[in-house]
Formats: C-alpha cells, sequence, structure tokens
C-alpha cells in the first residue's frame, strides 16, 4: 500500500513536468494531461458546453475516435470533404457544410500533413463557432509562426498508436489558452476513474472489429453503421484517468522530439523520392510535417496492400470514410473527394529505418498501378 502510494505520487510529479514540456512545445497557458485523445476531444466539447444533440463538423477522410469522442460528449458528429493531393480538410467543403446547428470544428493534420488550420480559423470566425485543433498525429510541428497544439480555442493530443510520438498504453492532452475552459477540463478529467487494461489486447479487438466491420462494407456499405456501436465497447478504455499512464516514457521521448520530426520527415522525403514519376501518385506534402504515416494513390490497392503485408511491410488501404458510422438512422452519404481518395490509397509507414524504407518503396514502384 505504501508504495504504491508512492508510486502515484512519483507518477503525478512525472505528469506535472511532462505538462510543463508540453506546454513549451505548444506554447499553450495550459495543458492537461488524459488518458487518451478521445477523451481529450470527448472533455473540450462538454467543457465548451456544446449542448447534446448538436453538430460537431470534422473531415470524413478520418480515423474513428474523434467521431466516437462526439458521440460520447452526447453531440452528432458531421461532416465535410478533404482534398485529394492532401487528404486534409477542404475548406470549401468545411463552409458548405455549416449549418444553424454547427457547434463546433474540428480541424485535424491528417497522417501529420499541417492542415490549413488559419483557414479553418477563419471559417469558424466568421459563423461563430469554436475550433478544437486535433494534433494527434502532428506534435512537435511548426505551423507559420505557431506551433500544432497552439491553435484555436483547445487543441487535442494523443500519444497512441500511429501517433508522431507512441507509448505503451497510449494517452492523451488537451491544451487551452482559456482559463475558465481549463478549471472545467481538469475538474472533468478528474472524475474519471483508472482502468488497467492491457494495452495491447485492447488495440487487437479494436482492430479486428474494424476490419470485420470494413470487409462487410465492401459488400454493403450499410455495414459500416454498425461501427459507431461498437465503439461504445471501448468508452471505458478511452475515457480513463490519465493517472497510472507511462508519462516517464513520454518525457523521455519528449526530449528530443525535433530528432523525432526530423526522422520523420526524411522518410517521407525518401517516400517521395522514390515513388516520384512512377504509376503511384504521391501526396502534395509540404513536407512541413510529422509524417507518421506516407499515403499514396494507386489503382491497386486491393492487391498490393496484402502483398506489401506478405513481403513484410506494414500497410493499410480500404479504410472508408467514417461520415456513415454514427449515425445509423441517417442515409448513407457520399463525400466524393473522400470516396476517390479512400478507394486508391495505400497508407505506408513511415520506418525510422532508411533501408526498410527504400525497399518498401522500391516493392510500391514495381508493382504499383496508376490511379484512375
Ligand atoms: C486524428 C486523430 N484524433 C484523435 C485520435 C484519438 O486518439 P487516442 O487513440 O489517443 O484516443 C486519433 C487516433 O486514434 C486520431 O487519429
Amino acid at each position: 500500500m505504501a508504495q504504491l502510494r508512492v508510486d502515484a505520487l512519483v507518477s503525478r510529479a512525472v505528469a506535472r513536468r511532462v505538462e510543463e514540456r508540453l506546454r513549451e512545445i505548444t506554447g499553450r497557458r495550459f495543458v492537461h494531461l488524459c488518458g487518451s485523445g478521445t477523451a481529450a476531444i470527448m472533455f473540450t466539447l462538454r467543457a465548451m458546453h456544446i449542448p447534446r444533440g448538436l453538430e460537431v463538423l470534422m473531415p470524413a477522410l478520418l480515423c474513428v475516435n474523434p467521431g466516437s469522442a462526439t458521440v460520447y460528449a452526447g453531440c452528432k458528429s458531421a461532416f465535410c470533404d478533404v482534398e485529394k493531393e492532401t487528404y486534409n480538410v477542404s475548406l470549401s467543403s468545411l463552409e458548405a457544410s455549416i449549418t444553424p446547428n454547427t457547434r463546433c470544428i474540428i480541424a485535424v493534420h491528417e497522417h501529420g500533413e499541417p492542415c490549413d488550420i488559419e483557414g479553418v480559423m477563419d471559417v469558424a470566425q466568421r459563423h461563430g463557432v469554436p475550433v478544437i485543433e486535433d494534433s494527434a498525429k502532428a506534435l512537435g510541428i511548426e505551423i507559420g509562426s505557431g506551433h500544432a497544439g497552439g491553435f484555436g480555442d483547445a487543441s487535442i493530443m494523443s500519444f497512441g498508436r500511429g501517433k508522431t510520438i507512441e507509448i505503451e498504453g497510449g494517452g492523451g492532452a488537451v491544451a487551452t489558452d482559456d482559463s475558465q475552459l481549463s478549471s472545467r477540463l481538469q475538474k472533468m478529467i478528474k472524475t474519471y476513474p483508472y482502468v488497467d487494461v492491457e494495452g495491447d489486447i485492447f488495440y487487437k479487438v479494436h482492430r479486428s472489429l474494424f476490419y470485420a466491420t470494413r470487409d462487410a462494407a465492401l459488400n454493403n456499405p450499410s455495414a459500416l453503421k454498425y461501427y459507431g456501436r461498437f465503439v461504445d465497447v471501448f468508452k471505458d478504455w478511452y475515457m480513463r484517468s490519465p493517472l497510472g499512464l507511462r508519462w516517464d516514457a513520454l518525457e523521455e521521448e519528449l526530449v528530443d522530439i525535433e530528432d523525432n520530426i526530423r526522422t520523420r520527415r526524411g522518410t517521407a522525403a525518401l517516400y517521395k523520392q522514390i515513388l516520384s514519376g512512377g504509376a503511384a501518385k504521391v501526396p502534395a506534402y509540404s513536407g512541413k510535417g510529422s509524417y507518421v504515416r506516407y499515403p499514396v494513390l494507386i489503382g491497386n490497392s486491393e492487391t498490393l496492400g496484402p502483398k506489401l503485408r506478405r513481403l513484410g511491410f506494414d500497410s493499410n488501404e480500404l479504410i472508408p470514410p467514417v461520415n456513415n458510422m454514427f449515425n445509423p438512422e441517417a442515409p448513407l452519404s457520399t463525400y466524393p473527394n473522400s470516396e476517390y481518395v479512400y478507394k486508391r490509397q495505400l497508407i505506408l509507414w513511415a520506418y525510422s529505418d532508411e533501408e526498410r524504407v527504400k525497399r518498401c518503396a522500391e516493392a510500391v514502384k514495381e508493382a504499383a498501378k496508376p490511379p484512375a
């Protein structure tokens, strides 16, 4: 018992230091650690007093978690399209998708490429809607004169699988400059219990359910509607207390986040160099992101993805847009660019081992067919 108490104190001290470091990296006044990035979004929506049943607008080509967080907060997730070249939010679609029910916009730096966050904030300001910057995959990059995690009314971060920094068991954080929002967040986060779940098992179950739904949806898109319901199975895991998570590991990784970003940029540049001019279409990336993955567009993703995995390279393909996952009553919707991209996208891993990146890129170059 005494040992447990000492551990908890040590963990709290590390957590405070990590929050301080994240304040430094994002330039924010307040940072609060959370059990996950999903929890960070849900707490922020609640702390912003977004009324239940009203809409939170986000890009359709996105991982399911921001939509799930919206549902956990009692709001409705609403969507807009992305740009075909960067897979990030399309400002024209964003503006056209705002309705009288829109009460918040979630702006995402997908795969670590910075979205036009200032453009999103202009649109939001014109419509009097707050912005949550989702910097889950972009921690540590500069955007214009600011930093990812420093834009909008609040920003969220994640340290789960596939993020700039992954820690075993995951974790998240929320950052803001608004002292009232900050104190509401702090109170809310404290009320959630610690949930001791084995990260590996959680991620395996999550992944299996996702792919089973995805496969069913390839024959019948209505199957996607069920995924939003599965998400509830994981609610306790996402909404857990941040206490007891591996903040010591995060603290270590944050020491040289610049090096992490440099390596990721090097990987993206290498993929670009090898794949440019071939059949695969490389994204129009700025080179200023924190590339956690490198997605290209090809004409044969459904066969090349499995082939790459047989060769020992990780990849994802046919990850559908999330717009039909959360509202089973609504008719199926389509966002043309998101639909175009998902059918052609082959998402390559950003290995830090240069040789491995080269071999993976060469395998893609050899077998890719041009996207139609
Ligand atoms: C863009 C984005 N936002 C938020 C999240 C949620 O983060 P977490 O897994 O820590 O809940 C994820 C990934 O899961 C993500 O990809």
